[in-house]
């Protein structure tokens, strides 16, 4: 008897948190290593969001919970989701986790049978597959070519979906291409979606601060009111108010969903950290500056780096419309060696031979399910991120 779960065999560790390992490592050994790897903002959580959080601690608000969330954390997501978005959602609408990433696991694992497919855009944010696999489904990927701006057409959606499709994911802007759908071509995915009543929609607004150059974030169920009620909208602090690491997540949905995602948390983690979502309450109710100037700081950094990667031979960088990645083609450096003598034959060897040649750390496309490119996560200084592009380019001027 085995051990280990079939299912567990089904999924492979996150390539990201192993980039970023690996880069810590050559830190660790003393190498001069520039980590464009890791997708979290480099600035500091608000003073009034930290303040929050020790007024609770104070105050004993140090216990176990409701499961999805306390009462005033749930009114001010109802709150953030009728301001922002303007989506009407009723606290019994609301569920809480520990990061959005526990959110849409939950989900997956409520409602996933063996069989069930779920269409995953691609280039996708890591987990999304392995997640679908955890819980049992099978995920059916459509793919936005550079040429598309990393954008899937309402045809190759239509074309993927089957009876035995159960979600749509849809994540814009995107990690890692930070392709942002404008209304209309939103508008162009939920209408195949209105003529497919068995599909549900999972929207992972997670980056829905972060749009540049005054482009108009929207969202499925507001661009489209008839999949209100098939459409779970998931969101959460962490890169809106630079929270990574406090783990809050929250999503609206239909209320037996939103039921149904509590049961599993009900058995598995319980409540998210009681302090966390106390300061999730002041994020949400709190001033808001803080999201305009990382806003402006994340746009600079963009356009610096799409700059500097275009002048790179065999390099090819489209200007996305937000989040805080880029994801180049590197169609033009394969079949070359480096410097240090490593054949590019794929992204992966691309991504190894800078990393041990110029210490930049960079996740290669292969892990987005979108190659030949790789994936930088420009949320750092200006000043590496200009150091980074300079090694990147006498890289790619050493190809021979
Ligand atoms: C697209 C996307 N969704 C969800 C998450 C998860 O966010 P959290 O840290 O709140 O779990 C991330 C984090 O990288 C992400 O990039």
């Amino acid at each position: 008897m085995a051990f280990l779960s079939d299912t567990l065999a089904r999924v492979k560790p996150s390539p990201t948190i192993a980039v970023t390992n690996k880069a810590r490592e050559l830190k660790e050994a003393g190498r001069d290593v520039i980590g464009l790897g890791a997708g979290e903002p480099d600035f500091d959580t608000p003073d009034n969001i930290k303040q929050a959080a020790i007024a609770a601690i104070e105050a004993g608000k140090t216990k176990y919970t409701a499961v999805d969330g306390i009462p005033e954390l749930k009114k001010a997501i109802c709150a953030k989701f009728a301001r922002e978005n303007g989506l009407s959602y009723t606290p019994a609408q609301i569920t809480v986790a520990s990061g959005g990433k526990q959110v849409l696991y939950n989900a997956l694992v409520a409602t996933l049978n063996p069989g069930d497919e779920v269409i995953i855009p691609a280039p996708y944010w890591v987990s999304y597959p392995d997640m679908v696999l955890l819980a049992g489904g099978t995920p059916v990927f459509v793919t936005g070519e550079m040429e598309a701006g990393y954008k899937i057409s309402p045809e190759a959606l239509e074309a993927a979906i089957t009876p035995k499709t159960k979600w749509f994911i849809f994540n814009s802007p995107s990690n890692p291409s930070g392709a942002a759908y404008s209304r209309e071509e939103l508008k162009a995915l939920t209408d195949v979606l209105m003529r497919h009543p068995q599909v549900w929609v999972m929207s992972d607004d997670m980056y829905e601060h972060l749009v540049f150059g005054g482009f108009e974030f929207t969202t499925p169920a507001q661009v489209e009111p008839g999949l209100y009620d098939r459409t779970l909208t998931c969101n959460g602090v962490s890169k809106a108010y630079a929270m990574t690491g406090w783990r809050i997540g929250y999503a609206g949905g239909p209320e037996a969903l939103i039921k149904a995602i509590g049961k599993v948390q009900s058995q598995s983690t319980s409540n998210p950290c009681s302090i966390s979502q106390y300061a999730a309450v002041e994020a949400l109710n709190g001033p808001q500056d803080y999201i305009a100037e990382s806003r402006v700081a994340f746009e600079r950094r963009r356009d610096l780096v799409v700059a500097a990667l275009n002048t790179c031979p065999g390099i090819s960088c489209p200007t996305p419309e937000g989040a805080f990645y880029v994801y180049p083609s590197i169609a033009g450096c394969l079949g070359k060696t480096s410097a240090g003598g490593a054949q590019i034959t794929d992204d992966e060897s691309f991504a190894t031979a800078l990393l041990e040649e110029t210490g930049v750390a960079v996740v290669f496309g292969a892990a987005f399910g979108l190659s030949p490119n790789f994936r930088i996560s420009y949320a750092t200084s200006d000043a590496a991120l200009t150091e980074a592009c300079a090694r990147i380019k006498a890289f790619c001027e050493g190809l021979k």
